[in-house]
């Protein structure tokens, strides 16, 4: 009985954590610019699914990437689990860009080259 209870209660947490995984997943609308100390802009907005689906990007690396020690990207890995601002300090560091130009360069930077996608300040920062 007691190997049961605990069993059942085990699987009951296993699956609300993958719901609110799942759920803040989905959930991203607008990002979240809590990093930077005084933000001038209001936060971009970026659908997450709906924009990978409509940018028909596959690969979760395109953004969420990961380089090895010799700064060469890791083609089968991710950084999903990841915010960019844990590896992007405000300042750039090396190679690595500051996290304000990391987004820039990242999202201009794939919507110039495809020539789709908002290039223009109150496009991602909109008001409201
Ligand atoms: C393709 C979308 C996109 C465009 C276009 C864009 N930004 Fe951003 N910008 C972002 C994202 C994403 C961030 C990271 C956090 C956030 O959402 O504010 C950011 C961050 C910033 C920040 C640092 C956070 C803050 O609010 O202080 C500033 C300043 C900024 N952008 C200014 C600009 C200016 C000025 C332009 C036009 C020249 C511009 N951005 C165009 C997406 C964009
Ligand atoms: C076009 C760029 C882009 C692509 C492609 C992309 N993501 Fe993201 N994702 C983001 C951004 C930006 C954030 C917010 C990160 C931040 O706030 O630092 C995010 C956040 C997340 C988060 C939440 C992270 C957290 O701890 O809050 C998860 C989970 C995630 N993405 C999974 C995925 C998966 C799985 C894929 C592939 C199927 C994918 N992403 C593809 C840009 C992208
Ligand atoms: C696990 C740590 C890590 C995470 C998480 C991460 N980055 Fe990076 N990023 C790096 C490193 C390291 C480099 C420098 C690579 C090199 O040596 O050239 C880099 C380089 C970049 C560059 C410049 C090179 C390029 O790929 O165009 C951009 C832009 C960038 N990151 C954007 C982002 C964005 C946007 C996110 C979040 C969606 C993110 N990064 C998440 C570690 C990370
Ligand atoms: C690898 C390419 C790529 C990257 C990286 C990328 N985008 Fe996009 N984005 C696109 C394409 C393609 C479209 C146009 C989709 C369509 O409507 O056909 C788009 C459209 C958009 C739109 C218009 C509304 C929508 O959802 O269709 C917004 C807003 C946007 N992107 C914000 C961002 C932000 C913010 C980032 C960075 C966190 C980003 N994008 C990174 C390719 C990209």
């Amino acid at each position: 009985m007691k190997k049961a209870a605990i069993l059942v209660s085990l699987v009951l947490t296993v699956s609300t954590l993958l719901w609110v995984t799942a759920w803040s997943q989905e959930d991203i609308v607008v990002l979240d610019a809590s990093a930077f100390e005084n933000s001038q802009r209001p936060p971009s907005v970026f659908v997450h699914e709906e924009h990978n689906e409509k940018a028909e990007i596959e690969d979760c690396n395109a953004c969420h990437h990961v380089y090895d020690d010799e700064g060469k990207l890791v083609e089968d890995e991710s950084s999903e689990d990841q915010l960019c601002s844990d590896c992007h300090g405000l300042d750039a560091e090396g190679r690595q860009p500051g996290l304000m130009k990391a987004f820039h360069v990242n999202c201009k930077g794939c919507h110039l080259e495809q020539k789709k996608g908002p290039i223009m300040c109150g496009e991602c920062h909109q008001r409201g």
